[in-house]
Protein backbone atom coordinates (compact mmCIF):
# COMPACT_ATOMS: atom_id res chain seq x y z
CA UNK A 1 0.00 0.00 0.00
CA UNK A 2 1.21 2.93 -1.20
CA UNK A 3 2.12 5.55 1.62
CA UNK A 4 0.05 8.85 1.90
CA UNK A 5 -0.53 11.30 4.39
CA UNK A 6 -3.51 11.76 6.68
CA UNK A 7 -6.27 14.66 5.18
CA UNK A 8 -5.87 16.46 8.85
CA UNK A 9 -1.63 15.86 7.88
CA UNK A 10 -1.83 17.20 4.79
CA UNK A 11 -3.74 20.05 6.26
CA UNK A 12 -0.81 20.85 8.62
CA UNK A 13 1.57 20.55 5.80
CA UNK A 14 -0.88 23.25 3.88
CA UNK A 15 -0.82 25.79 6.54
CA UNK A 16 2.81 25.49 7.69
CA UNK A 17 3.86 26.04 3.67
CA UNK A 18 1.23 29.12 3.88
CA UNK A 19 3.68 30.61 6.75
CA UNK A 20 6.13 30.70 4.27
CA UNK A 21 6.53 33.73 1.11
CA UNK A 22 8.66 30.64 -0.52
CA UNK A 23 6.75 27.13 -0.30
CA UNK A 24 10.04 25.20 -0.58
CA UNK A 25 11.10 27.34 2.61
CA UNK A 26 8.41 24.88 4.86
CA UNK A 27 10.91 21.58 3.45
CA UNK A 28 12.29 21.20 7.69
CA UNK A 29 8.92 21.59 8.85
CA UNK A 30 7.36 19.16 6.57
CA UNK A 31 10.33 16.41 6.80
CA UNK A 32 9.82 16.92 10.77
CA UNK A 33 6.03 16.31 10.45
CA UNK A 34 6.54 12.87 8.38
CA UNK A 35 9.60 11.71 10.62
CA UNK A 36 6.72 12.20 13.47
CA UNK A 37 3.62 10.41 11.19
CA UNK A 38 6.11 7.87 10.49
CA UNK A 39 8.67 7.07 12.60
CA UNK A 40 11.08 8.14 10.01
CA UNK A 41 11.28 9.39 6.05
CA UNK A 42 11.35 6.60 3.53
CA UNK A 43 11.53 7.77 0.50
CA UNK A 44 8.09 7.51 0.02
CA UNK A 45 7.51 10.23 2.66
CA UNK A 46 10.38 12.39 0.80
CA UNK A 47 8.14 11.62 -2.52
CA UNK A 48 5.00 13.34 -0.42
CA UNK A 49 7.23 16.06 0.99
CA UNK A 50 8.53 17.16 -2.84
CA UNK A 51 4.84 16.65 -4.04
CA UNK A 52 3.34 19.08 -1.10
CA UNK A 53 6.19 21.57 -2.01
CA UNK A 54 6.22 21.23 -5.70
CA UNK A 55 9.86 20.35 -5.98
CA UNK A 56 12.02 17.61 -7.53
CA UNK A 57 12.31 14.42 -5.08
CA UNK A 58 16.02 14.51 -5.69
CA UNK A 59 15.91 18.61 -3.45
CA UNK A 60 14.26 17.03 -0.83
CA UNK A 61 16.57 13.88 -0.49
CA UNK A 62 19.15 16.16 -0.51
CA UNK A 63 17.96 17.53 2.98
CA UNK A 64 17.34 14.40 4.39
CA UNK A 65 20.71 13.27 3.62
CA UNK A 66 22.35 16.24 4.89
CA UNK A 67 20.75 16.67 8.24
CA UNK A 68 21.34 13.93 10.67
CA UNK A 69 17.96 14.36 12.72
CA UNK A 70 16.36 13.06 9.90
CA UNK A 71 16.09 8.91 10.11
CA UNK A 72 16.11 7.32 7.14
CA UNK A 73 15.24 4.04 8.02
CA UNK A 74 13.40 2.92 11.37
CA UNK A 75 14.58 3.69 14.53
CA UNK A 76 14.43 2.50 18.71
CA UNK A 77 12.29 4.17 20.79
CA UNK A 78 15.49 6.35 21.98
CA UNK A 79 17.85 7.41 19.06
CA UNK A 80 21.42 8.04 20.80
CA UNK A 81 23.77 10.44 19.48
CA UNK A 82 27.12 10.68 20.11
CA UNK A 83 28.89 13.58 19.11
CA UNK A 84 32.16 12.50 17.00
CA UNK A 85 33.53 16.01 16.66
CA UNK A 86 36.94 17.47 18.16
CA UNK A 87 35.54 19.26 21.62
CA UNK A 88 34.02 16.34 22.14
CA UNK A 89 36.65 13.62 21.37
CA UNK A 90 38.85 15.51 23.68
CA UNK A 91 36.91 15.68 26.14
CA UNK A 92 36.28 12.21 26.22
CA UNK A 93 33.28 11.54 23.37
CA UNK A 94 34.99 8.69 22.02
CA UNK A 95 35.03 6.59 25.30
CA UNK A 96 31.74 7.23 25.70
CA UNK A 97 31.03 5.65 22.35
CA UNK A 98 32.91 2.83 22.74
CA UNK A 99 31.72 2.49 25.85
CA UNK A 100 27.66 2.28 24.28
CA UNK A 101 28.70 0.05 21.87
CA UNK A 102 29.50 -2.67 23.98
CA UNK A 103 27.06 -1.77 26.46
CA UNK A 104 24.29 -1.87 23.68
CA UNK A 105 25.74 -4.66 21.49
CA UNK A 106 25.62 -2.34 18.38
CA UNK A 107 27.51 -0.34 15.88
CA UNK A 108 26.60 3.39 14.72
CA UNK A 109 23.46 3.02 12.67
CA UNK A 110 22.17 -0.04 14.10
CA UNK A 111 19.22 -0.69 16.58
CA UNK A 112 19.07 -3.33 19.47
CA UNK A 113 17.06 -6.37 19.05
CA UNK A 114 14.53 -5.60 21.36
CA UNK A 115 13.45 -2.04 19.92
CA UNK A 116 14.83 0.46 22.20
CA UNK A 117 18.28 1.84 21.16
CA UNK A 118 19.25 3.47 18.29
CA UNK A 119 23.32 4.39 18.27
CA UNK A 120 24.32 7.40 16.27
CA UNK A 121 27.47 9.13 15.07
CA UNK A 122 26.80 12.63 14.59
CA UNK A 123 28.77 15.37 14.05
CA UNK A 124 28.95 18.81 16.36
CA UNK A 125 25.88 19.34 18.16
CA UNK A 126 26.37 22.98 19.00
CA UNK A 127 27.37 22.81 22.84
CA UNK A 128 30.88 21.84 22.39
CA UNK A 129 31.70 24.35 25.84
CA UNK A 130 29.83 21.48 27.60
CA UNK A 131 31.68 18.57 25.35
CA UNK A 132 31.18 15.73 25.69
CA UNK A 133 27.69 15.96 25.04
CA UNK A 134 24.83 13.19 23.80
CA UNK A 135 21.83 13.58 22.33
CA UNK A 136 18.87 11.41 23.10
CA UNK A 137 15.56 11.74 21.23
CA UNK A 138 15.14 15.38 21.77
CA UNK A 139 17.43 16.18 25.13
CA UNK A 140 20.45 17.20 25.82
CA UNK A 141 23.10 15.19 27.96
CA UNK A 142 26.38 17.31 29.14
CA UNK A 143 29.18 16.86 30.90
CA UNK A 144 28.72 13.42 29.91
CA UNK A 145 30.87 10.84 31.94
CA UNK A 146 30.38 6.96 31.37
CA UNK A 147 28.88 6.61 34.87
CA UNK A 148 26.59 9.04 34.44
CA UNK A 149 25.82 7.44 30.51
CA UNK A 150 25.14 3.99 32.55
CA UNK A 151 22.62 5.88 34.80
CA UNK A 152 20.91 7.46 32.02
CA UNK A 153 20.77 4.05 29.77
CA UNK A 154 19.12 2.36 32.97
CA UNK A 155 16.48 4.58 33.29
CA UNK A 156 15.21 3.82 30.01
CA UNK A 157 15.37 0.16 30.00
S1 LIG B 1 32.07 19.19 19.36
FE1 LIG B 1 30.49 18.12 20.40
S2 LIG B 1 28.99 19.63 20.66
FE2 LIG B 1 30.49 20.63 19.48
Amino acid sequence: MALEFKPAVVDECRKIISRYPQPRSAVLPLLYVAQREFGYVPKEAEALVADLLELPPADVAGVVSFYTMFHRQPVGKYVVQVCRTLSCAIMGGDNLADHLQKKLGIGPGETTPDGKFTLKWVECLASCGTAPVVQINDDYHENLTIQELDRLLDSLR
